[in-house]
């Protein structure tokens, strides 16, 4: 989601605080404790690095550990959370200061750091802003110093503060700078290089981008507009994240709660989550993906205990051992357009695990239509990080399941599915950074769509264009939903219509998604070296046109994957074949079946009664795909399969004709 959408503020968010249920302590042990912690392992670092006892680098990462540490008991004293005895939190304070920057007081530093609560995100008023509102480009310098814009803010508002507190921060300054020319006069420069110099910087780096980039950055509210949105919580991964962070990934608790102590920002999180989410709390994951309140919601009910390592639900396929019919119930029959309808399906808890789903893949439904049993393959058209399953069913005329589906089917209605199957989609890494290009024409939308949300919510920094061709826009499937998503998805997702018969079209994009456009977008901005994957579903003619471009331009095969409405039906080959056995494992049972000249394996196995798993036996789904074991078949064809898949032995089984007397497959395998 890109991070500029707007959000107005709710007006809960003006409502008051809920209450965190967390006080101020008399003592704050957890900050007694990582402030001895700190002092131990720099006072053991400085004894390393001037008795040579470790390498330098060593000592250096040590005394910065120690000093980002101290930061969070500076950071907590500034807001009087360390104890209830505010001269507890001064003393915790000062020293602490002093190895977290020397240069500042620690009253100023306090002062300071409530402007920026008061005034977060604020360009003009918000101390952190150097950080949090710096391009990308100067984030490392700007990084490494973030105390100079507090020197400077300070400056600014010297009149504002008492004399105390600016003669302290001068005579600090004055401090700093005459110890720091006293080493270099006595040749000592490096040593407090090494000992502080270097280490303060690099505490400051890690500083800087945990306590101020990461929690505002690309955040538009400023605390004064927005409290709720002006700091980001960033979920998942907390068994790492929240010790390593010392909590700062829930930084948006620590924005509304300023007193509470860096410890029990998890805990106060958790106490009121629904009250913050009421009020449209900003929420990231650790990977970068903005959540609106209703994804967090999904993300934490789909991920449960995987919710503390992934960014989404990250896909996975059927459990079943192979695919196989179950009864399930119409939740859903919505109009997607005047001949077109999306079906959703409520899979029972129990079967959950078999109908999972990877992105691309599809179903297969049967049912009984006046006494006779009919069988029809759609793609599933949700997102796999989602818990939907559904299909959309365009109507063909004539065609028996997608008439039914139009006029008589309802919500309570039980069709079987067949345990999802096909291998359209690729496998997605939440860290991939990749370019995806689909081309999709009519109803060759469906297996796209759900390619498109999941690798753009798996996958938060790749990016995918969507070249989708139609008659009109009446008649394009999904035409809201995919505005939704370009709206929401805008700095990754691109989507080009092109249609046929819309006369007020723009004339480049008029006519089908053919040959001659396809060459056009590759000279221009579609380069094919600039492509990772590309996807084609749709009408046997275009995609195989396509793919043969796209492949004669130096695109590599495997990374073409098509998907076709329907196969090719082939007269029967007898005179071509010879009779055979074959030995079929399904379902983990060993049957031996015979194979009548011509037949393909498939159809043998049917024969004997086996119910081996298949929809549009024209080679295009891959449902009836099988591993060959031992003698060899050939194809007649194979629009489903990946040259991978082919070389590892897989085969479409309604495309098989033995080349051996005697087959082994598995259609477990
Ligand atoms: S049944 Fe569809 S490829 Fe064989």
């Amino acid at each position: 989601m890109s991070a500029t959408t707007e959000h107005p503020a709710p007006a809960a968010s003006r409502h008051a605080l809920p209450d965190p249920g967390e006080g101020i302590p008399a003592i704050s042990w957890p900050i007694v404790g990582i402030f001895s912690g700190a002092i131990a392992v720099f006072a053991f670092a400085t004894w390393a690095a001037l008795t040579d006892a470790l390498p330098v680098p060593v000592t250096v990462l040590l005394s910065a550990t120690a000093i980002f540490v101290l930061f969070t008991v500076l950071h907590d004293a500034a807001h009087y959370s360390v104890s209830t005895r505010r001269w507890v939190n001064v003393a915790f304070g000062r020293v602490a200061m002093l190895f977290v920057s020397p240069l500042i007081s620690f009253k100023s530093f306090a002062f300071i750091h409530i402007e920026h609560h008061r005034n977060t995100n604020d360009g003009e008023n918000d101390p952190d802003h150097f950080v949090s509102g710096a391009p990308l480009w100067q984030l490392p310098v700007r990084f490494a110093l973030m105390d100079v814009p507090y020197l400077a803010f300070l400056v600014r508002n010297m009149r504002r503060r008492p004399r105390a507190e600016v003669l302290e921060t001068s005579f600090l300054l004055v401090m700093s700078a005459a110890v720091i020319v006293a080493c270099a006069v006595t040749g000592h420069l490096w040593t407090l290089a090494v000992l502080y110099l270097i280490p303060a910087r690099v505490a400051m780096i890690v500083l800087a981008w945990w306590f101020d980039w990461l929690p505002h950055h690309d955040l538009e509210d400023t605390q004064q507009e927005n409290r709720y949105r002006a700091t980001r919580n960033r979920v998942g991964s907390e068994w790492i994240l929240t010790p390593l962070l010392l909590s700062q990934n829930y930084h948006l608790v620590h924005h509304l709660h300023p007193s509470i102590p860096f410890h029990r920002y998890v805990a106060a999180w958790r106490r009121n989550e629904e009250a913050y989410l009421e009020r449209d709390a900003a929420i990231g994951t650790v990977f970068g993906q903005q959540l609106d309140t209703d994804e967090y919601r999904e993300w934490k009910r789909l991920n449960g205990s995987l919710a503390r390592l992934l960014p989404v639900r990250m896909p996975k396929r059927s459990s079943a051992r192979a695919a196989v019919f179950h009864p399930v119930r119409v939740t859903g029959v919505d109009r997607l357009t005047d001949d077109s309808v999306l079906i959703r399906f409520d899979v029972p808890d129990d079967l959950r695990e078999e109908f999972s789903f990877e992105s691309g893949q599809h179903v297969t439904v049967r049912t009984d239509l006046g006494g006779e049993g009919v069988r029809r393959n759609y793609s599933i058209c949700s997102s796999a990080t989602s818990d939907t399953l559904a299909i959309a069913v365009k109507h063909i005329p004539g065609g028996a399941f997608s008439t039914f589906a139009m006029e008589q089917l309802q919500v309570g209605d039980t069709l079987d599915l067949m345990t999802p199957t096909g291998s359209f989609g690729t496998p997605l890494d939440p860290l991939a950074s990749k370019n995806y290009v689909a081309i999709a024409a009519g109803s060759g939308i469906t297996p796209i769509l759900s390619i498109l949300r999941t690798t753009l919510a798996v996958e938060t920094d790749s990016r995918f264009t969507l070249i989708y061709g139609n008659r009109d826009a009446d008649s394009t499937m999904f035409r809201d939903e995919l505005d939704d998503i370009e709206a929401r998805y805008a700095d990754r997702l691109r989507i080009i219509h092109v249609r046929s018969r819309d006369p007020r079209h723009p004339a480049h994009l008029r006519g089908r998604v053919d040959r001659p456009k396809l060459e056009q977008w590759l000279g221009s901005d579609l380069p094919v070296a600039s492509v990772d994957e590309w996807f084609l579903c749709g009408p046997v003619e275009m995609v195989t046109d396509l793919r043969e471009l796209l492949i004669e331009r130096g695109a590599e095969p495997d990374r073409v994957h098509v998907e076709l409405f329907h196969g090719y039906q082939k007269p029967k080959v007898a005179d071509e074949f010879s009779p055979a056995t074959v030995a079929v494992k399904l379902r983990g049972r060993q049957h031996e079946v015979s194979l009548a000249a011509g037949d393909t394996v498939l159809e043998s196995a049917l024969t004997a009664g086996l119910e081996a798993p298949y929809a549009c036996l024209g080679g295009a789904c891959g449902t009836c795909k099988a591993k060959i074991l031992q003698g060899s078949v050939t194809m007649e064809h194979n629009f489903a399969l990946s040259p991978t898949d082919v070389a590892a032995g897989h085969v479409l089984t309604c495309q098989a004709h033995p080349t051996s007397e005697e087959v082994r497959l598995d259609y477990d395998a």
